[in-house]
């Protein structure tokens, strides 16, 4: 720790613009920050054209605050690092509850961190069983049969349904595969058949049953005959909502439109209020080759929106199915990049993608009940200058668990109104200059509003008809004067209070050439560390289509005067960089993780009360191994779940030079994995 008690700074970079390392850019999203961002409209920023009321309300709050200590950055491997000393207790303002932890300080060192005095173990990883007889994992000895029994690879989102007392069902996707670290003999230039076969197994979903050992504390995953369930990319989902069995969806496969095998590349996700939980179709773009061959011009635009250019893909999956070739299969693309619901409770049913939500690079949806009823998803789309949505059903959501209300509810995304977000800053386009200084009015903030899209089978956008708004709404929402955002991720509002929040994670293009440049809503040119957006919909009312916005958090070095933290005193937060998944535990504490460490430390999960006095008072609650991505968290009172995404994926490394050996330690390959985090006696945060 440093002499007047902050939290040590880990060195900055040196090379990469964020803290990706080049191997996750290849395999995750195609190397999408390395092409051109596909927004090249001309819709621009209408931010600052209207002035608002000059509020005072960010002022910084003074003082009142206690030093958090913090360990020194241990170099690689050793004991768990958390910072000593314990803010608040027996002095200082008592922690907001849930919160009262002890930060853990950054580091790059091969291990899950958590805060002293909790435990930790793996509920379950990459290999592990998850249908009856699957082997027992044999990394030299992979089987595509094996992995369609087997925990998927690169788990990201995390999402939990209640089972009985102590079990739960727990479905987690699988985003993509990183063949280098899966395979110790792998050419990427000459894939074999059943090395693809293996990466189709380990995408897509799987549904498990966790228990909680009370004794313990612990978690952990079991083989369960009735409920556990593998959807991998050669599995069956159908189609539902306003395009279901559109001409833009049928291939040869599937001339009905409406039977889609697979899911690709999900990310972030939502459990419903139903008990359903729904999976955003991200970078899909990727896995298409061929689209240079295309010649009609509409089509080759449209694909262009959506990143698909090119030749060969990078995994060579067109080889082995002319699905993947959009030269043979143009619709194919189509069939990817919606919303997924999924309900564990039935296990035979088939997931279903949710055209009514729009097609994008779908981070994730999380639902929100509006006071009459109706529900409302929250989504952002995950590029540069992309943009924010919202979806509000036409029905009403049935309370209740019977078999006719989850029938009901589970229909609910099929039919409503989908919006895209105009933000509008309230201070002068002159106080906004790129660096991240604050305003006169002391916040980035302002009003905004839903432009509507589409409704079932009306169309707002001129020139387009609904079921080209649904299926290429990049292009509709391009239309209609949508404000670019800095890689909007998880959307998701606070179950208490109907408050919404956006990680947006940064955006390392906005000021350059010919690019659009900071708006008060993305304050910062070349902007590193992201920010946290949080707005409430017009008198609380989460169908309407007006709102407040203000951010939240602006990330980064907090000893760097272009950060924010809720107007918190920075002496005392946490350094937070690339915020991605957001969650809310029972008392509304947001909790966010990050992907992608631009200040060059180990990726981790921080929280931080909303409201009230520690409104930013951030505090980092664990870090993720070296290379590792903190995804998913689940934050319960009893524990707290995260996906560990890609250990020891930093460049140089492959399956023949691991980085990382967690979570098996010795020589072992690195797993990505489910971890569980608890506090022997007490619940989390107390
Ligand atoms: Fe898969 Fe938006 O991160
Ligand atoms: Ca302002
Ligand atoms: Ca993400």
């Amino acid at each position: 720790m440093s002499s007047d008690g902050r939290i040590p700074l880990p060195l900055l970079p040196t090379t990469p613009p964020t803290g990706r390392a080049a191997v996750t850019c290849e395999y995750r999203c195609g190397n999408a920050c390395a092409h051109e961002a596909p927004n090249t409209s001309g819709n621009e920023y209408f931010g600052d054209v209207v002035r608002g009321i000059v509020s005072r309300r960010g002022m910084l709050k003074a003082g009142a605050v206690l030093g958090i200590a913090g360990a020194g950055i241990a170099a690689t491997g050793g004991a768990a690092a958390a910072a000593p000393g314990a803010p608040g207790r027996g002095h200082g303002p008592k922690p907001p509850r849930g919160l009262d932890f002890e930060p853990v300080a950054p580091n790059r060192l091969d291990a899950l961190v958590p805060p002293r005095g909790y435990r930790q173990d793996i509920v379950i990883r990459w290999g592990d069983p998850v249908l009856p007889g699957a082997p027992r994992f044999d990394f030299h000895n992979q089987t595509a049969a094996a992995a369609n029994k087997q925990f998927g690879f690169n788990n990201d989102f995390c999402g939990l349904v209640p089972l009985r007392r102590d079990a739960w069902l727990m479905v987690s996707n699988h985003e993509y595969t990183t063949e280098t670290f899966m395979f110790t003999d792998y050419d990427p230039a000459n894939p074999t058949r059943e090395q693809v076969e293996i990466a189709w197994a380990s995408h897509g979903l799987s549904v498990v049953v966790i228990e909680r050992d009370k004794r313990s504390g612990t978690v952990k995953a079991k083989v369960d005959r009735h409920y556990n369930r593998r959807h991998p990319l050669t599995a069956p989902f159908t189609v539902s909502g306003p395009v279901a069995g559109s001409d833009l969806l049928k291939t040869t496969a599937d001339p009905t439109g409406r039977l889609v095998l697979g899911t690709l590349n999900n990310c972030a996700g939502g459990v419903t209020p139903w008990g359903t939980i729904l999976t955003g179709e991200e970078n899909f773009n990727q896995y298409f080759a061929n689209a240079d061959q295309v010649t009609d011009p509409v089509v080759k635009a449209r694909m262009a929106r959506y990143g698909l250019s090119g030749g060969a893909s990078g995994r060579k999956w067109e080889r082995f199915d002319d699905r993947w070739d959009l030269a043979k299969e143009p619709n194919e693309a189509n069939r990817f990049g919606w919303i997924v619901e999924i309900d564990p409770y039935e296990p035979d049913a088939k997931p279903v993608k949710h055209t009514a939500l729009g097609r994008f690079k779908h981070e994730g949806a999380n639902v929100h009940v509006a006071r009459d009823g109706r529900v409302v998803a929250y989504m952002g789309d995950d590029e540069r200058f992309d943009y924010i949505y919202k979806f509000v059903s036409r029905h009403r959501m049935l309370p209740g668990n019977s078999r006719w209300a989850r029938h009901h509810n589970k229909k609910l995304l099929t039919e409503g109104t989908l919006y895209v977000a105009k933000f509008t800053g309230d201070s002068p386009a002159s106080e906004i200059d790129g660096t991240g200084t604050l305003p006169s009015d002391g916040e980035f903030d302002g009003s905004g509003k839903w432009i509507p899209l589409a409704s079932g089978r009306t169309s707002f956008v001129p020139g387009m008809s609904a079921e080209e708004v649904y299926v290429f709404t990049r292009l509709a929402a391009d239309k209609v004067g949508a404000t670019k955002m800095d890689r909007p991720e998880d959307v998701e509002p606070n179950p208490r209070d109907g408050r919404v929040y956006a990680a947006l994670t940064n955006n390392t293009d906005r000021g350059k050439a010919g690019k659009e440049g900071a708006t008060e809503i993305n304050p910062r040119n070349a902007n590193r560390h992201g920010h946290v957006l949080e707005w409430e919909e017009h008198r609380g009312d989460n169908t309407a289509t007006t709102f407040r916005w203000r951010l939240l958090l602006v990330c980064g070095d907090p000893n760097s005067p272009d950060t924010y933290f809720g107007g918190y005193d920075k002496t005392q937060v946490s350094p937070i960089s690339c915020p991605d998944n957001l969650a809310f535990d029972k008392y509304g504490n947001l909790w966010v993780s990050t992907d992608g460490n631009a200040l060059g430390a180990n990726d981790g999960l921080f929280a931080t009360t909303t409201t009230g006095r520690e409104r930013g008072h951030l505090k980092q609650f664990l870090t993720v191994p070296v290379g590792a991505e903190t995804c998913g968290p689940v934050v319960t009172e009893d524990f707290v779940l995260v996906s560990v995404q890609h250990p020891g994926e930093v460049d140089g490394a492959d399956a023949n030079n691991p980085a990382s050996h967690w979570p098996d330690g010795g020589d072992s390959q690195p797993r990505p994995s489910v971890a569980v985090i608890w506090k022997p006696g007490r619940e989390i945060g107390t």
